[in-house]
């Protein structure tokens, strides 16, 4: 059986190996159950001096290596919160006025890349199929090549890929182009990632080609997470407190790619316009602080902190508060039941590569009594849910139109929308994502 090693910036923690909670680790369940692995990455720990002896941590779990490097604090700014975080990121988001560009950071990605090159290609055998994830690692692919790793090396972004038209804005974008060259399969999420990079790539004359494999989740696992939650006694605490009224509920990471103002301004819209609304239904939003040293998601933090103030001062009573909002992650167990006895969700990013949260609520729901999804266009998933409702995150009218569609639309129609929602998330899975993914990398070496 051939081993699949995985490199990604982010890899579980120690603690989380067992039973993984989120991201990545559920979405590779799948195909870590069928390979022998290695997985290879940052360990989410800054080590000090310039880390020239820098150990590699080694750990196995079952069927699966980790190995583990530490990043200096340098490496740690100019890697993941400079060129990562402030300007990939925010790029690949089509929020390019939003780039902190610096060459600095750019030559300590680079050098990043290179320093898990150097430290992964030892530990590789031929007969290896090495699959790289995400932003962080662009040039990973390309700096194994120039260690004369002959292994299939293939690649998956999961962040949107903007038109080259706005991508040209960073000023190595073409030599990033070219460095995917080095991979024998480049995935991206949607229709929309793939063209613009093959655009990208036919505009540069670069002979490479970008393919679709959408992600998902582990659908069974998160629907029987959702049935289990209900038990918990967080869950009967937040049934009393609402007393009836239908719940609204919204989780992201603190991110502004995920449009968390433009959707409390809806939700004031609501308010406004919909006054019957007002002390007689209860929004939940759970936002964990993420990335909280990037100044772009300090000054969110406090725009937010702004808005909810508002909101709730100018709407709230005595007796009821308009916008319960949370900077605190929740269990997984207690969001999956959360979702299950809300009546509507809030997921309206500007901009996401696929947004796995539309796909777990439609997991939780109660075929009998599902809720409603409001979801974003320009979520990678609303290419195949059409049946949720689909709005312009930036329009606050429309996401009070949907809102107050969610809440009054008939049981029937929840019903046949869930259903078809449904069966798309149970369709497209973390692993059918993850088999797809390296039987296209296998083909490879026949090819
Ligand atoms: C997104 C990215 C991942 C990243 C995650 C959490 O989903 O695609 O690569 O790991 O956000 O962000 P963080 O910066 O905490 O790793």
């Amino acid at each position: 059986m051939q081993r699949l090693v995985i490199v990604s910036n982010r890899v579980p923690a120690v603690r989380d190996r067992k039973q993984p909670a989120g991201g990545l680790a559920v979405a590779l369940r799948a195909a870590i159950q069928d390979h022998p692995c290695l997985w290879f990455g940052w360990s989410g720990h800054q080590i000090g001096g310039d880390g020239a002896d820098r150990p590699l941590g080694v750990d196995t779990l079952g069927n699966v290596t980790y190995a583990t490097i530490g990043l200096t604090q340098k490496e740690y700014n100019g890697f993941y919160q400079g060129y990562s975080n402030g300007i990939l990121w925010p790029l690949c988001h089509y929020r390019a006025g939003l780039m902190n560009y610096s060459r600095h950071d750019q030559q300590i990605y680079a050098s990043v890349n290179t320093l898990f090159a150097t430290r992964l290609a030892p530990l590789l055998e031929q007969d290896d199929m090495v699959w790289v994830h995400d932003y962080h690692l662009f040039p990973m692919g390309k700096a194994l090549r120039d260690l004369k790793v002959k292994a299939r090396i293939g690649f998956f972004l999961h962040i949107p890929f903007p038109p080259w038209s706005l991508m040209r804005s960073l000023p190595e974008a073409s030599a990033l182009l070219r460095a995917l060259r080095a991979y024998d399969v480049i995935g991206v999420q949607t229709e929309d990632d793939a063209r613009n990079m093959n655009e990208a790539f036919s505009v540069l004359g670069i002979p490479a080609r970008a393919r679709v494999f959408p992600i998902g989740i582990d659908p069974d696992s998160f629907a029987s997470c959702a049935r289990a939650g209900q038990t918990l006694p967080q869950v009967q605490r937040l049934q009393q407190d609402l007393r009836g009224m239908p719940l609204i509920i919204g989780v992201d990471r603190m991110d502004y790619s995920k449009g968390l103002p433009e959707r409390l301004r809806g939700y004031d819209t609501f308010l406004k316009r919909y006054p019957e609304y007002r002390g007689k239904v209860a929004y939940l939003q759970i936002t964990p602080v993420s990335r909280g040293s990037v100044p772009e998601y300090q000054s969110l933090r406090a725009e937010l902190d702004q808005i909810v103030g508002h909101i709730n001062g100018t709407y709230g009573e005595f007796d009821w508060t308009p916008v319960r909002y949370l900077t605190h992650p929740l269990p997984r167990e207690l969001l999956a039941a959360f979702f299950q006895i809300s009546s509507a969700a809030l997921v309206t990013p500007l901009r996401d590569g696929m947004n796995l949260v539309a796909k777990e609520y439609v997991a939780a729901q109660r075929p009998d009594n599902p809720g409603m999804l409001v979801l974003s266009r320009f979520a990678g998933a609303a290419a195949d849910m059409e049946d949720a409702l689909l709005v312009n995150p930036h329009d606050s009218d429309e996401i009070a139109t949907a809102l107050h569609k969610a809440l009054s639309m008939s049981g029937s129609e929840r019903r046949v929308r869930w259903e078809r929602l449904r069966s798309e998330v149970w369709r497209v899975t973390a692993a059918s994502w993850a088999r797809s993914f390296i039987a296209a990398l296998s083909e490879v070496r026949t090819a």
